[in-house]
């Protein structure tokens, strides 16, 4: 991709996008600089990464042709006043949870075009998916680089803006639930005897290969949960269970829950 990058935020996710771009050859180091709150993240990364970092703000953005917003939402408020003179003319990439482009547009009102993400923390080894929704159009060689940008990350999918909480609810905060499930699915396995170890090992070679299966033979969820369910059998004893608790109407109000939040959030 042709231009320097500017990463405002340099934690878990701006480390995600900047390994993933140099890995994929996207853009090479010498083009990319960090910036983070005076504490330090910004030096691990350069030093890890082989990318520049400042806390210079003007040395961060003069040459930025796109810039990567990627600090908290609530540290929004605590960015430059004059970010939106500093940003004039470029082009702006947020994974903000809950940011709408209308806010952002309010930080950034200089800037040629504004693009809102959401990304998932499976971003950090590739296999995450990211939703995009950009403020103007973007002409075929913007979009190409924003989606080579956020292919550092896995899969991309263009949606419009008003979808972004609903992804949120699913993707983004998607990992946690299955974390959870593991971790669940664990503890049922201590409860019947097993030592943690084995326990932990049995549980998330199961989600991954299950994953994995689910991706290989392009069939519903409920087909292959039938292809394991035979009568009388002990997965469909497990599975009434979960049926008995409602298992299917938890995670809906759990994806209904966070969408809930990222509109709260981004005050729609
Ligand atoms: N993690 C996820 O699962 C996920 C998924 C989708 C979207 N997101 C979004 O991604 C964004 C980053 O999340 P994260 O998990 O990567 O957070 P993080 O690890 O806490 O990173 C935040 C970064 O912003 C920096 N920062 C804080 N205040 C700043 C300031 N005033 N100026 C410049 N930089 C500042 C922090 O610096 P210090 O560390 O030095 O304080 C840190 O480098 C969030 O907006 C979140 O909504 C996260």
């Amino acid at each position: 991709m042709s231009g320097n990058l500017a990463f405002i935020g340099a934690g878990r996710m701006a480390g995600a996008m900047v390994r993933g771009i140099l890995n994929k050859g996207i853009c090479e180091g010498h083009r990319i600089t960090c910036t983070s709150a005076p504490d330090g993240t910004a030096e691990a990364l350069a030093r890890d990464t082989g990318i520049h970092c400042t806390y210079d703000w003007n040395t961060l953005l003069k040459n930025a042709t796109w810039v990567i917003l990627a600090c908290k939402p609530q540290q929004l408020k605590e960015l430059p006043a004059d970010l939106g003179k500093l940003t004039a003319g470029k082009q702006i990439l947020s994974i903000l949870a809950g940011t709408t482009l209308s806010r952002l547009k309010e930080v950034f009102p200089e800037s040629s075009n504004i693009i809102r993400c959401m990304p998932n923390t499976p971003g950090m080894i590739g296999m995450g998916i990211t939703g995009f929704s950009p403020l103007n159009e973007l002409d075929d060689e913007d979009e190409a680089q924003v989606r080579g940008m956020l292919g550092a990350l896995g899969e991309v999918i263009r949606l419009p803006e008003n979808s972004l909480d609903a992804v949120t609810g699913v993707s983004g905060s998607g990992p946690a639930y299955v974390f959870e499930f593991v971790a669940a699915l664990r503890d049922g396995g201590v409860e019947a005897g097993l030592d943690e170890e084995t326990a932990y090992k049995l549980a998330l070679k199961t989600v991954q290969g299950a994953a994995a299966l689910l991706k290989a033979v392009p069939e519903t969820p409920e087909t292959h949960r039938n292809w394991v369910s035979s009568p009388g059998g002990t997965t469909l004893a497990g599975l009434e269970v979960m049926g008995e608790a409602n298992f299917r109407e938890i995670i809906k109000k759990t994806v209904a829950a966070a969408t809930h939040r990222s509109k709260e959030l981004s005050g729609s």
